[in-house]
């Protein structure tokens, strides 16, 4: 059989066209971090409602609706324990599955505020 001689320019071509892509978004991604720690847009972003930094940063263990996952459900978790405790384990962790420093800063505040006052 003889080999169609384009094949491996083909790829050439394929594989090129598949690492501009990559790197497009990438550079993109990159972009899109860079505006958001300047500028009034960033501030936004880091004034967001806890229930959104939930969704991005917790809930894929606790649940989308808190009811647990790999992670104890939260859905009560503010009868059992303090804004303070909250925020101990967001800053620090807990056993050896709940990892720490997930958010910092006002974000962290913010969904130990929500979270105290699930109960
Ligand atoms: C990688 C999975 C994972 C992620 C992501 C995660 N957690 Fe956890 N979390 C756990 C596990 C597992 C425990 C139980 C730890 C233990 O008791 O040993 C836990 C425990 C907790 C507890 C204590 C609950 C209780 O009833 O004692 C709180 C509060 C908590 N997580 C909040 C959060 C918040 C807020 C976030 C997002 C910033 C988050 N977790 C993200 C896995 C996770």
């Amino acid at each position: 059989m003889k080999k169609n001689p384009l094949i491996p320019f083909a790829w050439t071509a394929v594989i090129g066209f598949i690492l501009i892509i990559g790197v497009s978004f990438w550079a993109m991604q990159q972009g899109g971090e860079e505006e958001a720690s300047g500028g009034k847009e960033g501030q936004k972003a880091e004034a967001a409602a806890p229930e959104e930094i939930y969704s991005q940063n917790c809930a894929s263990c606790h649940g989308g609706d808190l009811g647990g996952q790999v992670g104890p459900a939260l859905n009560a978790v503010g009868s059992k324990l303090s804004k303070d405790e909250i925020l101990d384990i967001i800053n620090n962790g807990k056993g050896s599955g709940m990892p720490a420093g997930l958010i910092q800063g006002e974000q962290a505040e913010a969904v130990a505020q929500w979270l105290s006052e699930k109960k």
